[in-house]
């Protein structure tokens, strides 16, 4: 199983939903009575589902470190998206943010969801290969882009899923209601948060490229540079973030696309 810290979920989550929920509208938070949130990590989109309906919500991960952070906030339960520790209907949305796109077998797990749901499925995806970034240092948007290429070599699921889930909704006999698109804009600009702070000091230690080491290294398999040389530019990219940052230029912009398709089971 791959595994995510606590500090990138949150630093790669923060703002999101905050500022458009209309993505959410075919959720029908307003009217369901159970909710699950399937590899909810620490919590980031349970806390919205939460804050925006009477329902009980229950957060499910199969990694502990990071149920405890989500516990904080709300009620968890320790789980295998693939065999969920819950009879048949327990709920009526059962929903999961990035989850898909981190296992070999996606349509199995939402086959698992439509067992433990007795109404809706909900799946909120980003597209990986479709986000974009704008960045007053030049080199981070070069270097974050070659990442990201790297990445997606090296890594062995589907991180690029977008819109296709729709056609994974359908192989696991769930009947798809619509899909609609959320863009998480996140930006960074003075006065900087304690977040954008924490995010350039895990570029300029390599913190933040460590996350994705195992897919990055095989994703420089048969190329020119290597993991090293790449980590070590990224933490000179991160040396002038910081840089401007303290001079109060530094400005950044990233796009991530989320398809959110919700379906209907028999
Ligand atoms: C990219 S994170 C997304 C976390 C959270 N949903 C969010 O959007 O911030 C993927 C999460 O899925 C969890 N995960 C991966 N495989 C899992 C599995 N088979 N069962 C349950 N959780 C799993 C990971 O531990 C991690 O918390």
């Amino acid at each position: 199983m791959r595994r995510f810290s606590a500090d990138y979920l949150e630093q790669t989550r923060e703002g999101m939903w905050a500022d458009s929920r209309e993505a959410l509208v075919d959720l029908d938070l307003d009217s369901r009575s159970r909710i699950l949130d399937v590899g909810c990590g620490t919590g980031e989109l349970t806390r919205v589902l939460a804050a925006d309906s009477p329902a009980e919500v229950v957060g499910c991960d199969a990694d502990p470190r990071l149920l405890e952070v989500a516990h904080e906030h709300v009620p968890t339960v320790a789980g295998d998206g693939l065999r969920l520790p819950f009879v048949d209907d327990s709920f009526d949305l059962v929903v999961c943010q990035a989850l898909l796109i981190n296992l070999p077998d996606p349509a199995a797990a939402l086959q698992e969801f439509a067992r433990v749901s007795s109404d809706l499925v909900a799946a909120i995806e980003p597209n990986n290969a479709a986000v974009s970034v704008d960045s007053t240092v030049d080199r981070e948007v070069d270097l974050e882009s070659r990442v990201r290429e790297t990445y997606l070599r090296g890594v062995e699921t589907d991180v690029a899923l977008g819109d296709r889930v729709e056609t994974l909704f359908e192989a696991a006999g769930i009947e798809v209601e619509s899909t609609r698109r959320y863009t998480h804009e996140k930006r960074t600009d003075p006065p900087y948060s304690e977040t954008a702070l924490r995010s350039a000091a895990r570029k300029a230690s390599g913190a933040a490229i460590a996350d994705h080491e195992t897919e990055l290294r095989r994703g420089l398999k048969n190329q020119e540079s290597s993991y090293d040389e790449l980590r070590r530019e990224w933490r000179e990219m991160g040396r002038s973030v910081i840089e401007e940052i303290q001079r109060g230029q530094y400005e950044r912009i990233e796009r991530v696309p989320f398809d959110v398709t919700v379906g209907r089971v028999d």
